[in-house]
């Protein structure tokens, strides 16, 4: 009996004001670098990026043009020639810009075209197929960045990109077992086999000539290659023939757009993130002005106060996410509004504590002045200081499964990042309204949130993460983890996260690491857990400068990434 009570005066105690102190950890230091790093989903494409800056003397752009085309080769999964993504950076002297080489909608796409003859949304149209194909930016958005920026010449950075693909790269255990899963269904897809049609295993060498050529043709004959050459003569026959709408008129009319990013402060952190058409800086900001007006850091990491805070602000944003966010050419967004402190406190007021606002009774919200699971990112550095976040995609595993042989390329299914239906909600349960309804040229609502952070004026971190809807909260749990909970960049990475989008009213939690007893608490208050339908929240590959000036690399332990520095 005296030992019951005991249990119960330590349990009580531990969970005073609904705080359960975790065993306290060993602090876990990712890879350290004195002036230059690259992270990303792939250690190939990681060494290539860190090479062209460290043996080529290029800089942190001409990196990001190795990494990119060489995640297109080695990560087939989300690295891409037939997708698109989004940039942020800060230059050595403070130059900050965003880059936009995100997918279009085709001329010949209209508002309706995934819905059947009584009104109803046809789901796989927009996820598997030629008609669920955005026009690929990845390419103008390379060549974008080469021109402004870039200091070798293309097909210096592009050698050893060539060199992997047609060398080959052997497969990781993941790699190989997603190879297998898919590719009866590329098979069944294209109506062929393809290079992937194999039983393919771990260190196998996986070869793609096709790419290879690709890629060495536009080595040769510049941007474009891929929107007016050769390439693009195959792109439009191939996807013409599996009853695809884009032209090479659609091709040619593609541009890459440089754009003003998203800048808010958090406490003494000038964050910089993606302005639209990703929806991922304004929620970023929506997010975390709401939360910094709470202590988190004494409620204490991933406990019921602290995940209240984040939950209660993530359901707000992603309510006027849907609401007010689209491609800005076609839609007047409220940015300053939406994003102004005044305006997210007012939308914090009907929450309590006691227990858990339903998301029936929130809608969005109007801000003075009312006038977007697989995708992947990389982070790099360079020894001048230059500093580039950089989140690419095909939207799904391998985009819509399209994949020419011809080309050696899989094709995005980014049309499905439209709201097709209003209500209706996407392959991420996402709810969108008029502001992204599909119109030709338009581009689809994005959450990729690639984000880089100044402290004291100096560059602090750059960040970013796939996961669709749960980009944009992976992003900022990983940089309160840092800023509000001093965990070092690889132990905020691998932190368990979890997520709530406004709709479906439930919280996302990963099944591994988070307490009982504060999963318990939350449901007590109304919050519905739901630890089955998100096995891995994000894959976060950051760097932080750390106080004595060195760079550590965050690669997320939830797959196959890796930093490398030197
Ligand atoms: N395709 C996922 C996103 O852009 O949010």
């Amino acid at each position: 009996m005296r030992v019951l009570l005991l249990i119960l005066v330590i349990i009580c105690a531990s969970c005073k004001n609904d705080q359960h102190i975790p065993e306290v950890k060993k602090p876990q230091l990712g890879v350290i670098a004195d002036s230059a790093m690259v992270v990303s989903a792939r250690e190939e494409a990681s060494r290539i990026g860190l090479n062209i800056m460290k043996e080529k003397g290029g800089n942190a752009f001409d990196a990001m043009i190795a990494t990119e085309f060489a995640l297109a080769v080695v990560f087939p999964y989300a690295g891409n020639l037939g997708g698109g993504g989004f940039m942020v950076f800060r230059t050595q002297y403070g130059e900050i810009g965003a880059l936009d080489y995100r997918e279009k909608a085709p001329m010949a796409a209209s508002r309706d075209m995934y819905l059947d003859t009584d009104g109803n949304f046809i789901s796989d149209k927009s996820k598997t197929g030629a008609l669920a194909i955005g026009v690929p930016g990845t390419v103008a958005g390379m060549f974008a960045v080469h021109e402004k920026y870039g200091s070798l010449q293309m097909d210096e950075i592009l050698a050893p990109v060539i060199a992997l693909a047609s060398e080959g790269y052997l497969l990781t255990a993941d790699q190989a077992e997603r190879f297998n899963f898919y590719n009866s269904i590329f098979e069944e897809v294209n109506g062929t086999e393809s290079i992937y049609s194999n039983d393919w295993k771990e260190n196998d060498r996986f070869i793609n000539t096709a790419i290879a050529e690709t890629f060495k043709r536009i080595a040769l004959n510049g941007r474009s290659e891929f929107y007016e050459g050769e390439t693009a003569d195959l792109l439009v026959k191939y996807l013409s023939s599996k009853k695809g709408i884009i032209t090479k008129k659609d091709l040619l009319n593609y541009e890459a757009v440089w754009r003003e990013p998203v800048i808010f402060d958090y406490k003494e952190l000038k964050i910089i993130s993606m302005a639209p058409p990703s929806s991922g800086g304004i929620c970023l900001a929506q997010i975390l002005n709401a939360v910094e007006e709470f202590p988190i850091d004494e409620y204490g990491h991933n406990q019921t106060r602290s995940m209240q805070v984040i939950i209660e602000a993530s359901r707000r944003a992603y309510a006027d996410r849907s609401q007010f966010l689209g491609d800005p050419e076609f839609v007047d967004i409220p940015v300053d509004s939406l994003i102004s402190p005044y305006y997210l406190k007012d939308r914090m007021n009907n929450f309590s504590f006691d227990k858990a606002t339903p998301s029936t009774e929130i809608s969005y919200g109007e801000p003075l002045g009312k006038e977007s699971t697989e995708t992947t990112h990389y982070s790099i550095v360079d020894a001048y200081g230059n500093a580039i976040a950089a989140t690419t995609t095909l939207n799904a595993a391998f985009g819509s499964k399209m994949y020419s042989n011809e080309l050696g390329f899989f094709f995005n299914n980014e049309m499905d990042d439209f709201s097709a239906k209003p209500g209706v909600p996407n392959m991420f349960g996402l709810i969108g309204g008029e502001a992204n309804s599909i119109a030709p040229q338009k581009r689809m609502l994005s959450s990729m949130t690639p984000t880089i952070i100044e402290k004291n004026g100096e560059f602090w971190m750059s960040v970013g993460t796939p996961g669709g809807s749960t980009i944009i909260t992976s992003v900022m749990q990983t940089i309160l983890n840092v800023y509000e909970y001093d965990m070092t960049m690889q132990d905020a990475v691998n932190a368990p996260r979890f997520h709530h989008q406004w709709l479906p009213d439930q919280v996302l939690v990963e099944p591994q690491g988070f307490d009982r007893i504060i999963l318990d608490s939350l449901s007590s208050k109304g919050y519905l857990i739901n630890q089955e339908d998100a096995p891995v929240i994000g894959k976060v590959d950051a760097i932080l400068k750390r106080t004595n000036g060195t760079l550590e690399g965050g690669a997320d332990i939830r797959g196959d990434d890796t930093a490398v520095g030197y």
